[in-house]
């Protein structure tokens, strides 16, 4: 395998994987032709994660958000259904959405004043008779939409490319694990309130890598674990109190705890541990109604055991300190934006929603103990990435103990995935990531 970067558009050079070894090349971080190609060909053909149904349920209800670099806006409909537009004014093109989510029936671009109803028909052109000697026809300048919408449980899809695979097709197994969180609630899950936006001086492929990263967690989170597992000890044992606590204990005794990792198909990754006191989970309270819904197996999957689900490129389930949604967008190959929610079971208890929150605001802020950590982390990577003495990332960690197919604990939950490995703090399961991401590349 070459030791100097590959040529931009022959994406084999990226990887070695000769036998035993799993390597990338640190230029995946910082080719700047590299990330035009991904915009295109990963973020222009994948399924991208674009809201959660919850955030729009009145008629005109929309969230603003990006596909790639591309700016569109999911808009709930007269009937019910949901569809998506480029956010682009036929006019001029000026994004047409305020804000990042909102209500508007109908869509008044700020620069001109041209209108759009919220099934992406043009509705008013200002000074109508003055172009072109006549009027414009106004079917004819009727918003872009995203080729293709789909929604799995709740959680709503966009891509450009109406050639695209089914939704269903493309998570594949990944689904039995957003199931874990989805079916938290016979009610439904909803977002919580709040805008949690940041900024991160580093490729979006990190954002990817650190959302599965059992291994950073003992190191960049010990400043979490210590701080949390102090402040638990000043805890009483009042009735809400097992549920203030955080288990943020385990953070420091990583290794003593029941783990794993998944590669799935498609590029999704998952990363899971058991949990220390489940009765610190906000979701406690429900347990005997879930059970009897979903049965002891599905059950212990959702409470006692922690969760990361990445979906392939740029979507994290996090159900581990808190249940958090988070996506990241690629701006330029060294700068990302990553949004952050917090989902929870409609009706659960005043107690259990304030923990919650609470939790999330612990380990999900932006200004929270750690995220911080996380951001330091990944710009680390990405400035000591420019470092020409070394130029492979070693993906090595759990090699060893890494099996093909599933293990039991996949095995109880239904699924199949291509690997799985019996430690969270391993690297394996980055493989399927960067196979899919170097399919995609080349298709
Ligand atoms: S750009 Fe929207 S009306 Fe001119
Ligand atoms: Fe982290």
């Amino acid at each position: 395998m070459p030791d100097t970067a590959p040529s931009e558009f022959d994406p084999t050079g990226y990887i070695d994987e000769r036998p035993g070894v799993f390597r990338v090349h640190r230029s995946v971080f910082l080719d700047p032709a590299l990330f035009e190609r991904e915009m295109e060909r990963i973020f222009g053909r994948s399924w991208i994660y674009l809201c959660h149904e919850s955030q729009i349920r009145a008629h005109g209800a929309y969230v603003a958000t990006t596909i790639g670099r591309q700016p569109v806006f999911v808009i709930r409909q007269a009937d019910g259904s949901i569809k998506a537009f480029l956010n682009a004014c036929a006019h001029r093109g000026a994004a047409l959405t305020a804000r990042r989510s909102g209500t508007a029936r109908t869509i008044t671009c700020r620069y001109h004043g041209w209108s759009y109803a919220a099934d992406g028909r043009c509705v008013m052109i200002r000074a109508e008779e003055g172009f072109h000697g006549s009027a414009i026809e106004r079917a004819s300048v009727s918003l872009a939409a995203v080729p293709r919408v789909a929604t799995y449980k709740g959680f709503v899809f966009g891509c450009l490319d109406a050639a695209v695979d089914p939704l269903d097709e493309f998570l594949g197994d990944a689904r039995a694990f957003i199931d874990l969180m989805a079916d938290q609630s016979e009610q439904g899950m909803e977002i919580l309130k709040g805008e949690s936006v940041y900024m991160m001086r580093a490729n979006w492929k990190l954002q990817t890598e650190n959302s599965t990263d059992g291994y950073h967690v003992a190191t960049v989170h010990r400043s979490f674990g210590t701080a949390l597992s102090f402040r638990d000890s000043l805890l009483g044992t009042g009735a809400d109190d097992p549920m203030k606590k955080t288990e943020a204990a385990r953070i420091l005794t990583l290794d003593k705890i029941v783990s794993g990792a998944y590669t799935l198909r498609n590029g999704h990754m998952i990363n899971w541990s058991t949990r220390g006191m489940p009765e610190a989970v906000p979701l406690h309270e429900r347990r005997a109604r879930l059970e009897a819904v979903h049965g002891a197996e599905k059950v212990r999957w959702m409470i006692d055991r922690g969760r990361t689900v990445t979906i392939f490129p740029n979507l994290l389930l996090n159900d581990m300190a808190s249940t958090c949604i988070r996506i990241w967008r690629p701006i330029a190959v060294d700068l990302t934006e990553i949004e952050t929610w917090c989902l929870a079971p409609i009706g659960e208890s005043a107690a259990a929603r304030r923990a919650r929150i609470r939790k999330y605001e612990d380990f999900f802020f932006p200004a929270s103990l750690a995220v911080p950590d996380d951001v330091a982390a990944m710009e680390g990577a990405h400035a000591g990435s420019q470092a020409s003495a070394h130029v492979w990332n070693d993906l090595a960690l759990g090699r060893a103990t890494m099996i093909a197919g599933a293990d039991e604990a996949a095995r109880a939950l239904g699924v199949e995935p291509l690997t799985s490995n019996p430690g969270r703090e391993s690297e394996t399961a980055f493989d399927g990531f960067y196979r899919e991401w170097r399919r995609r590349l080349a298709s």
